[in-house]
């Protein structure tokens, strides 16, 4: 079942799927069955990018040992809730094109189009995706052996279904709901 969307109300119609993607913060640690975790894979698969170089690359962790170390990439703020998340990843993209081994300087653009369509996947199955700027960057390369001249991390990733939100600490907890966006005519101009 998708997550609550009573509090975002669209200024022109659009889909639920849109309202219905938000980023908590409780997470049941449940296991995600290993099919359903691939199927969110797959809707990222299936983005459009640059030359169809798709350089999107994604680092998971859904056992325990793999766990551990992408937990240990996370800034404190974010291991307070993140830690309960049966599943981590983080976002990657590869920096040259295949196909000539240029610089892609679209290769976060495709990126973040895989991780979107992995988000709203997880949404319509009743998962949650949270999306984590707060990582050390350093200690994701070591870590996780990715090599630097080849990959670009843009973000961690927790993903999982939706827990309760008493057990996170009170000043999370008191932010625990979908937020709101811009009017639309701030992020909009029309030229002629
Ligand atoms: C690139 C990126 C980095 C983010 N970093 C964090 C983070 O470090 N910690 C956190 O709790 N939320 C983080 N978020 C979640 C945003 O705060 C959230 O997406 C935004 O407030 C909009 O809310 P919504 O996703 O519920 O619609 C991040 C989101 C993105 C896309």
């Amino acid at each position: 079942m998708a997550t609550s969307s009573i509090t975002r109300e669209p200024e022109f119609p659009v889909d639920r799927l849109f309202l219905d993607r938000w980023s908590p913060r409780a997470f049941a640690p449940d296991p995600i069955p290993h099919a359903t975790l691939m199927t969110l894979f797959e809707a990222a698969r299936w983005a459009p990018s640059c030359f169809n170089d798709q350089p999107w690359y994604f680092v998971y962790a859904s056992e325990a040992s793999g766990l551990a170390k992408m937990r240990s990439i996370l800034v404190e703020k974010n291991r307070i809730w993140a830690d309960r998340a049966p599943v981590l990843a983080l976002v990657c993209s590869q920096k040259q094109f295949k196909h000539n081994n240029q610089p892609n300087r679209w290769a976060p653009f495709d990126a973040g189009a895989a991780w979107m369509s992995l988000a709203l996947q997880a949404s319509m199955l009743g998962l949650c995706a949270h999306a984590m700027g707060g990582f050390d960057l350093e200690a994701a390369y070591t870590t996780l052996g990715l090599p630097r001249e080849k990959f670009d991390i843009h973000a961690a990733v927790a993903i999982g279904r939706r827990g309760d939100p008493k057990l996170l600490p009170e000043d999370i907890a008191a932010r625990e709901a979908p937020s709101g966006r811009k009017p639309l005519a701030e992020i909009i101009r029309v030229i002629s």
